[in-house]
């Protein structure tokens, strides 16, 4: 059958009147906080099982009631947990927590992790940890929120995955799989440009995004679906709609492109609605399940996107999905032990397992839905202003980028921690220099400063052990082509000019 007619097919399906903007059973929008309490029940449901069947183990087993590790064994749906426990309001237990894990977690075991999902789970899920940790209630060392024990946890956790490879043949430089999309493999790849981009306010990755992003509407949207494509042909190789692809609507709406969002929004959320979940593969001309991906693990992808498109449009269409999400996890994946992951959502069989991604995206992003005065939302209206060793520090002020694993973290904390280093290392790199100068020319002597070796400054903080004084050296060295306050052509006692509250040139 030629290709368009099965598109045709399938949008008649699509368009059934059923399925667009339907008001809910009783007529009306959903109520947020009633939705807010039962999302909240939800993850109680889910939390306190896992902490009593199956903690310290990475994951429950809601069908067993018991644990298992999954991706290391890191207690992970704990870490991932953890900053939802915030956003929910607990600041009790995400105390409590903080302590679990500084004293329960070891990096130092002999594990096969998975590089990628141990980054954006352990690593991210304590980086945000450690950004929150302070209006968590945590009490915080000097240093914060450039330092603090989650933050070296965290970096921990990273230093062990450096040396791992990951799946992919870079020796051959080959497409193994020549089909292109923007699904399983590249979503968080593109996800990754555009929020790189706003986190690092890095112009490149978004140049990058927009290119992909033409190529992909020119060859891979068909009716405001988005379909795999054999790349140098462009022939059209899989008609299929992946539930790993419901991110693309959010990712539209990050740039602005909110209509085209919001249309392909409406073609996702047909499916759901015609299982109560989003097969993991659904063939769109067909209008139904694909053959081994019937299933549905409790993903979040069309709920973020709901998230997002609901703070950009306010259209109550966003709301009913989540009502919808809500009323379907309950109805068919809740268990006595928590929530499984349908097996198949053609009969609503279940699955032994409860991925750490329902509390730490799923659960997540349903209440921040329904929450439009979460911190999280925060607009800029209000801030808190953090004295740090290195110096001042605004912070909490939003624009909160959330990690592929829906673990937010601060653009402002990442921004003054990385100018107050920089600044470090300029200042650092002056004084070796001045000192070896000093030693040089005998007519500094005594002059300025007492004798004796220069010592690096004693500061607070993760600067301090050696190993990573070293690696903030390599840094420094890398930095060096856009430094912060000199030009390597300027003459060193110009540079001195510049820093001339540290010490005047009096030669
Ligand atoms: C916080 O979580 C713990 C563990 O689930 C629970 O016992 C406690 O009641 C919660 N507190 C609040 C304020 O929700
Ligand atoms: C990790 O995988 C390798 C290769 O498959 C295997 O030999 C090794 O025993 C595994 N290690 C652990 C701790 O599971
Ligand atoms: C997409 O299509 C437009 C208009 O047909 C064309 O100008 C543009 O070069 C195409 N872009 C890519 C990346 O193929
Ligand atoms: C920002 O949020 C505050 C508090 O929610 C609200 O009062 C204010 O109108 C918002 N400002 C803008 C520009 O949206
Ligand atoms: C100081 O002298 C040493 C050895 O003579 C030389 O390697 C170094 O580059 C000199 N430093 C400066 C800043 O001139």
């Amino acid at each position: 059958m030629p290709f368009r007619l099965l598109i045709s097919l399938g949008l008649l399906c699509a368009l059934l009147p059923l399925h667009h903007g339907a008001p809910g059973p009783d007529g009306s929008a959903p109520d947020p906080a009633h939705y807010r309490e039962r999302v909240k029940a939800m993850f109680y449901h889910a939390y306190d099982s896992y902490l009593e069947n199956a903690f310290p183990f990475d994951e429950l087993r809601p069908l067993t009631c018991d644990g298992h590790d999954t991706w290391g064994s890191f207690s992970l749906t704990l870490i991932d947990a953890l900053d939802t426990l915030l956003i929910l309001g607990n600041v009790s237990e995400f105390q409590r927590v903080v302590e679990v894990l500084q004293d329960n977690v070891d990096f130092d075991i002999d594990v096969n992790a998975s590089v990628f999902e141990t980054n954006i789970r352990v690593v991210g899920g304590l980086l945000s940890a450690h950004l929150l940790s302070k209006k968590a209630g945590v009490e915080v060392e000097a240093g914060w929120p450039c330092s603090g024990p989650l933050l070296r946890m965290a970096e921990e956790a990273a230093r062990k995955l450096l040396p791992v490879g990951n799946h992919i043949d870079v020796l051959t430089g080959k497409w193994v799989a020549q089909d292109a999309g923007i699904g399983a493999g590249v979503d968080s790849y593109f996800e990754y440009l555009v929020k790189g981009a706003i986190l690092l306010q890095d112009k490149k990755l978004m140049a990058m995004f927009l290119e992909y992003n033409k190529a992909i509407r020119n060859y891979t949207r068909f009716d405001d679906w988005y379909l795999w494509v054999q790349m140098y042909k462009g022939t059209v190789s899989m008609p299929v709609f992946q539930s790993l692809e419901a991110y693309w609507p959010g990712l539209q709406s990050l740039i602005g492109d909110i209509d085209n969002a919001m249309r392909t929004f409406l073609n996702y959320y047909t499916v759901w609605k015609q299982f109560g979940g989003l097969p993991e593969f659904y063939n769109i001309p067909q209008g139904y399940t694909v053959e081994k991906r019937e299933g549905y693990p409790l993903r979040p992808e069309l709920i973020e996107s709901a998230m997002y498109l609901y703070r950009a449009t306010g259209d109550p269409t966003l709301l009913e999905l989540g009502r919808d999400a809500v009323e379907s996890i309950e109805k068919i994946s809740k268990v006595e032990c928590g929530f499984a992951t349908i097996k198949d959502l053609r009969d609503h069989k279940l699955d032994n397992r409860m991925e750490s991604f329902f509390l730490a995206e799923t659960v997540k992003y349903l209440y921040l839905l329904f929450d439009p005065t979460n911190f999280i939302h925060n607009n800029g209206s209000t801030f808190d202003t953090v004295i740090t060793p290195y110096g001042e520090c605004i912070l909490g002020a939003g624009g909160y980028i959330f990690n592929t694993e829906a673990h937010p973290i601060d653009p402002a904390a990442l921004h003054c921690c990385q100018r107050l280093k920089e600044e470090q290392w300029e200042v650092e790199d002056l004084m070796r220099e001045f000192y070896s100068l000093k030693r040089n020319r005998s007519k500094f002597q005594k002059k300025t400063m007492s004798s004796g070796p220069w010592e690096p400054p004693t500061r607070p903080g993760i600067l301090l052990s050696p190993e990573n004084h070293d690696q903030a050296r390599e840094r420094k060295r890398a930095k060096q082509k856009v430094p912060l306050l000199s030009c390597p052509s300027q003459p060193f006692t110009s540079k001195l000019a510049l820093l001339g509250q540290v010490f005047l040139d009096s030669s």
